[in-house]
């Protein structure tokens, strides 16, 4: 009885100090979903502290200044300087909060296993410092059973017991930068408790700053509903990229017939093809589940297969850039060639696991002679995979009149001006931007 009242304690605690705003959260990594978190939280009337391992990050939100293009130096200042968040690489302060969401990165290895190391590092230094009455979430996307093995483990190691001393839950981010129309507040939040208390805790946490929570039965599923939701993104693609390649044989327009499709009101959903899939997540999260799922002896074709159509689209690319240079008598080798856009989606500055890079080393493998274009992204920073050392060059008519070659990978806005491809001889068109006689959709 004594125990139980004590458990009901923590939790009630807890859960007045989210009513009250009084609890402290805490947000670990700052990066696409790490800042939009921390400025919400703040913007709800909580005391946010942003942790990352990054000093520049932390100094630059300290003076309030914004290092995502799509969120506004005046967020990030109100915030941080005229408001309630604090930015820092002192991960004692971890003691402090009451909440503690973290959002690290999950990529993958170079055998494309997943890498929870930073998972495992964030996990270790909350382990350092979890006390009775915090609450953990998961944001990071991750296979299922990671909230379980990774944290949980750790943290009753520490003596502490879950549902009693501490909360943890899972919930997955789904953020999509640069989105108006959706953003943190208004996109609904999933929720999976590791028991029935981090389930309420964790739910009244979000419930504080979001329009909706789903609450599901358990970590699990909201870790696996995450993955679902890529998945069949990545799958949907792989399969608008096939009918491109068929219907391109065939001397049919796919960009037509998805416009066609689309009209039926019910059971069709438009997809579109592209060079490649890019981003933090349809490139990499499918492939957390295949791992995970070779450890219960089942196979994941459909993730497996629409893996291997989206990795091949670069290289179709660049075979129809080479044909159609060709064509004009002249060879890939020693041609000019402009690459237009580097982030991986129109009129942002992300530019992570862009097909754009391996599209520009497969050019250059080939003997041409390769520039980029893109108004978000000046120079190539280093990438995990790929060293391109160019910087951007100007977006006119006149300069796009130098190259043998222009092949469009991102849409931004600033692209879809005709007048810019007046003087283009060839242009490779994997977006379906413009029109002309000089023009190859690949
Ligand atoms: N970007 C998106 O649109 C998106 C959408 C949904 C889910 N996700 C998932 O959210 C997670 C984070 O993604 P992101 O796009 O924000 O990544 P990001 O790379 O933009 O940000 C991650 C931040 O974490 C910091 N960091 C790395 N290791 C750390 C550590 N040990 N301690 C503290 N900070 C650390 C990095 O410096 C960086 O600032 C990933 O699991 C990703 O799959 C991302």
């Amino acid at each position: 009885m004594t125990s139980v009242t004590t458990e009901t304690n923590v939790l009630q605690s807890l859960l007045d100090r989210i009513e009250t705003r009084t609890a402290i959260v805490g947000v670990i990594g700052l990066g696409y979903v790490g800042l939009p978190l921390v400025l919400l939280f703040e913007e709800c009337g909580f005391n946010v502290v942003g942790f990352d391992v990054e000093a520049a990050k932390t100094e630059a939100l300290t003076r309030g200044e914004s290092y995502i293009r799509h969120i506004g130096s005046d967020r990030v200042a109100k915030a941080f300087v005229g408001g309630k968040a604090k930015a820092s690489c002192d991960f004692d302060r971890l003691a402090q909060c009451d909440a503690i969401i973290v959002c690290v990165p999950t990529p993958l290895g170079v055998h494309r296993e997943p890498d929870l190391k930073y998972v495992r590092m964030t996990a270790e230094k909350i382990s350092d410092v979890l006390r009775a009455g915090q609450l953990v979430v998961l944001e990071s996307t991750t296979y299922p059973g990671t909230t379980r093995e990774e944290m949980l483990t750790r943290f009753e190691a520490m003596g502490l017991t879950c549902g009693a001393d501490f909360f943890l839950a899972f919930s997955p981010e789904r953020e999509d930068p640069g989105n108006e129309r959706f953003t943190t507040k208004n996109i609904p939040k999933v929720v999976g408790g590791i028991d029935a208390p981090s389930l309420r805790a964790a739910s009244a946490l979000y419930g504080a700053v979001v329009e909706q929570v789903v609450e599901v039965s358990s970590a699990e599923v909201a870790e696996s509903a995450k993955l679902l939701e890529n998945i069949f993104r990545a799958v949907n693609i792989a399969l608008v990229n096939e009918m491109k390649v068929v219907f391109d044989r065939m001397g049919i327009d796919v960009w037509e017939v998805i416009e066609a499709a689309k009209t039926k009101p019910f059971g069709y959903m438009p997809f579109y093809p592209g060079p490649g899939l890019g981003g933090h997540c349809i490139p990499l999260d499918p492939f957390y589940l295949t791992w995970k799922a070779a450890e219960y002896g089942v196979w994941a074709r459909f993730i497996e297969l629409a893996g291997e159509v989206n990795t091949s689209m670069p290289r179709y690319v660049v075979q129809k850039t080479s044909d159609a240079i060709n064509q004009r008598g002249k060879s890939i080798v020693g041609a000019k060639v402009l690459v237009l856009g580097l982030s991986y989606k129109p009129d942002i500055d992300d530019d992570r696991e862009s097909p754009s890079f391996e599209l520009i080393e497969l050019l250059q493998e080939r003997g041409a002679v390769v520039s980029y274009c893109d108004p978000f992204v000046p120079f190539a920073k280093k990438k995990r995979k790929h060293d391109i050392g160019l910087t951007s060059v100007p977006c006119s008519a006149d300069e796009f009149g130098k190259y043998d070659a222009i092949v469009i990978s991102t849409a931004h806005s600033a692209f879809k001006d005709p007048a810019l491809f007046a003087n283009a001889p060839l242009v490779i068109d994997t977006r379906n931007i413009v029109r002309g006689d000089a023009v190859v959709r690949a």
